[in-house]
Parts: C-alpha cells; sequence; structure tokens
C-alpha cells in the first residue's frame, strides 16, 4: 500500500490525481459532531453565528421588495470585479467608524472576508512562505493558509492580545533562519476565538515590528463595531494605510447570509486581489450587494449594531458568570466584545477527547485544537455566547461543568488522556470550517 497523504481512498479513482494543496484537506469528524450539535436539544457553544433574530426583518423585507420592483434587473444581473461603487462608499463610511479613511476606490467587496482571506493569500503566498499567524488563531483563515501551503508559524498572545515581544522574537529568528515571511495575520480586535483585544499601545509596537521588517499586515476585523460598551477601537489600517491589509465583513454586524466583506488595501496590491476576485467567481453577488447598500442607505444600521452589542453583552455576562458558578477550576478570557471567550481547562483534561462526551450530554463546543495548526489547545475551548439565549447559554455551562465533573475524576483515576481518537482531524491538516464553526 501507498501513503495516504490525503486520507483519500483507492475507491476514488482520482486518488493519484489530485494537486498536491490538498493533500492535507480532510473532512473532520467535528463536522459530524456539528450536525449532532444543531439538534435542538444540544445548547451549542460552538458556532459563530449571530443571532439575526434582532434584526429588524419587516424592514428588510420592504427594503429588499422595493430593491427588487425598482431595480430588479440591475440587482439580478453580473456586476464588476471589484465591487458597486455605491456600497464600496458605503463601507468607506462603515470604516471611518474605526477611523479608517479610505477612498471607495480602494475597497474591493468580496464574498464574506473568508473569500479576501483566499485572495490575499493567492496573490501573496508561495508553498513554504511563512505566515505569522496568533496563538490561536481563526480557523478559516488557518485552513485558507493551509491550503495555499503555507508554513504557518504562531506568535504567542496574553489578555492582551498579540505579544509585541514575541513577535519581534519570531521575525528575528525566522529571518536569521532565512524564511520569507509573507505577512502578519491578526484578528486585533474581540478576536476570535480567543475574545481578547490588542490595546492601541500594542498595534503600535505591532504596526512598527511588522514595518522595520517590511512584512505586510492582514488586519482581520468582522467583529471591531462590536464592542459592548460601544466604544471603538481605532483599526490597525488607521495607523498606517500603505502597511495594512484590512478585512471587513457584514456577517456579524448585519446578517452572514449575504455573504458579503471586502478587502481594503493599498493601491497596487489592490489591482491584484481585483484580478485574481474576477479569475475566481467573476464578480460578488451584485443583489447582495445591492440589497445591503439599500439596507444602508434606509434603515439605522447603527442603531442595528446597538441592538446587536446589547444582545451579545446580556449573552457575555451570562457565560461569564455560568463560568463563575459551573467551571469554577477553569479559567478564561472576558471578553470586551464580540462572540466567544477562550477557556483553559485544568491540566489533564484534553477538551477534544472530551467533546464526543460533551455532545452525548447536550452541550457543544470547539476544541481549542481547531484553531492551532502545530498541535496545540488541548487545554483549551472556544465557547461562543453569540446565538443561544442567556437562560440557555447557563444550561449548557451547566452541563459542561457536568462533563468537566467527569472528566477530573477519570484523570484522578487513570491519569492524563493520550491524543485520543481524531475529532478534529490531525492539528496540521486543514479542517475546513463548517460553516457554524466560523
Ligand atoms: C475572524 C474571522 N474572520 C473571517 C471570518 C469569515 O467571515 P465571513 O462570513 O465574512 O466570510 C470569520 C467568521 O466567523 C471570523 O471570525
Amino acid at each position: 500500500m501507498s501513503s495516504n497523504p490525503g486520507g483519500g481512498t483507492r475507491l476514488d479513482p482520482w486518488f493519484g490525481a489530485y494537486a498536491r494543496r490538498t493533500h492535507g484537506l480532510r473532512v473532520s469528524e467535528t463536522r459530524a459532531l456539528f450536525s449532532v450539535a444543531s439538534r435542538p436539544e444540544v445548547v451549542s457553544l460552538a458556532g459563530g453565528m449571530p443571532f439575526l433574530d434582532a434584526l429588524p426583518m419587516d424592514l428588510i423585507a420592504k427594503v429588499t421588495a422595493d430593491l427588487l420592483a425598482t431595480e430588479g434587473t440591475v440587482a439580478l444581473q453580473y456586476g464588476n470585479g471589484q465591487g458597486h461603487p455605491t456600497l464600496r462608499g458605503q463601507i468607506s463610511q462603515v470604516m471611518a467608524e474605526e477611523s479608517i479613511q479610505a477612498h471607495p476606490d480602494d475597497v474591493v467587496v468580496t464574498t464574506g472576508s473568508q473569500q479576501a482571506l483566499d485572495l490575499v493569500t493567492r496573490v501573496f503566498v508561495d508553498p513554504g512562505d511563512v505566515v505569522l499567524v496568533e496563538a490561536p488563531s481563526y480557523v478559516g483563515a488557518l485552513s485558507v493558509f493551509k491550503s495555499y501551503e503555507a508554513w504557518i508559524e504562531h506568535v504567542p498572545m496574553d489578555e492582551s492580545g498579540l505579544i509585541p515581544e514575541a513577535l519581534a522574537e519570531a521575525v528575528k529568528r525566522l529571518s536569521r533562519a532565512g524564511r520569507r515571511i509573507k505577512f502578519l495575520y491578526t484578528c486585533p480586535t474581540y478576536h476570535n476565538p480567543a475574545g481578547v483585544t490588542l490595546p492601541v499601545e500594542r498595534r503600535v509596537e505591532v504596526l512598527d515590528i511588522c514595518q522595520r521588517a517590511g512584512i505586510l499586515l492582514v488586519e482581520d476585523n468582522p467583529y471591531g463595531l462590536l464592542g459592548f460598551d460601544g466604544r471603538i477601537t481605532p483599526a490597525i489600517r488607521s495607523l498606517h494605510a500603505e502597511g495594512v491589509v484590512y478585512l471587513g465583513s457584514f456577517s456579524k454586524t448585519l446578517a452572514p447570509g449575504y455573504r458579503t466583506g471586502w478587502v481594503t488595501a493599498p493601491h497596487a496590491v489592490r489591482e491584484k486581489l481585483v484580478l485574481a476576485s474576477e479569475a475566481s467567481i467573476l464578480c460578488p453577488s451584485h443583489a447582495s450587494q445591492l440589497s445591503i447598500a439599500a439596507y444602508l442607505e434606509n434603515c439605522d444600521w447603527l442603531g442595528q449594531i446597538g441592538v446587536y452589542r446589547q444582545v451579545y453583552r446580556e449573552r457575555c455576562d451570562a457565560m461569564l458568570s455560568a463560568l463563575a458558578e459551573f467551571l469554577p477550576e477553569c479559567s478564561w478570557t472576558k471578553p470586551a466584545g464580540g462572540f466567544y471567550t477562550w477557556v483553559s481547562v485544568p491540566e489533564g483534561v484534553n477538551t477534544k477527547t472530551m467533546l464526543p462526551r460533551a455532545t452525548t450530554a447536550l452541550v457543544a463546543y470547539v476544541s481549542g485544537t481547531a484553531f492551532y495548526a502545530d498541535g496545540q489547545g488541548e487545554r483549551q475551548m472556544r465557547l461562543s455566547f453569540c446565538y443561544p439565549t442567556p437562560e440557555r447559554i447557563r444550561e449548557g455551562v451547566r452541563r459542561l461543568g457536568g462533563v468537566l465533573t467527569k472528566e477530573l475524576e477519570l484523570v484522578a483515576l487513570f491519569g492524563p488522556h493520550g491524543p485520543g481518537p481524531d475529532v478534529t482531524g490531525p492539528a496540521a491538516d486543514v479542517t475546513g470550517p463548517a460553516p457554524d464553526v466560523a
């Protein structure tokens, strides 16, 4: 038998034909677990799904109906590769909330910021190039980087986000080893999955380190406007437009079903991104773009973000007090916005092997291992508070507390777990994010 790097099978007649970059691609068992997690009796603390019941659906329905009645043949037609100029202008205004001054020409509309990640990586990364990422990092970004055969190097974080000294050390070490670092990927505000935010002083330091080393900074910021107290931290892009590629999204502040995000980039980079996007999708959905443009024009979108903030703040409070009550052996981050908290479990417990037992107990989370490309994360898990009601969150954390208690008893009896069954795919593999894990 020959080796089977892609996890494929000889029953597949194309087994030998796949490109090398697909070898790490695997459907993980997490997907199966998440199909269980989506059953109503399971409290899912796993997904990054916004709470769409908080949207003014009637108003959105009316605005969309008016759009189709008046401009239907335009909305349902192909558009241009860079995105509709009206929406790009509005996106500039959205970014102004984060102190970014960008001309609409700097903006490329994408199919969610996930496509923006794909485009940026396609344009910059050759196989073996280094991409620096936080430890932990957004699972969907890791899968993109892996699929372009990047070398993923994690840089440690603490409760204030990426540690500048650790970044400087990584840059020095890799440069000395002759490695090409293509960019730093960071989610500085209400981090997915860690829930932490990089303070302004650190933003300046991180940018400075990248500038000195000639490293592009890719700032992924889908949660930036979702601070619980309404305060908005200036985006890194606002500090230095030429050195930063900024990714934004309407998925968390409006709705992911539109699949609309954007990338704002220095002029020359933007040109390349447009060409890459045209080659891949011709143009982003015109219907989605014009629907969002009509929504931004006719509805109180900032007021709606205020509604979301309130909902998520209540849910975060419910999560944090339930953690204090039911998981006192653990520690966790205290988010000031966004969707997630990052929980560390006691030594000896493995969140990856515990996950099937948790789903059996009707609660789901994402094991920390999903957020690393190098096998770390077994003692962490991501809990999201965006979707379930506060009561369900409390119940979910209560169930999780029961699972953890049993797990600790097992650890006391038999010692710590080994690696256990592969429930998220080997860490070095690309385990594409199931949509509800994003
Ligand atoms: C940090 C981060 N980046 C990108 C994305 C992708 O979002 P989109 O729906 O805009 O593709 C997500 C989704 O959860 C995310 O959390």
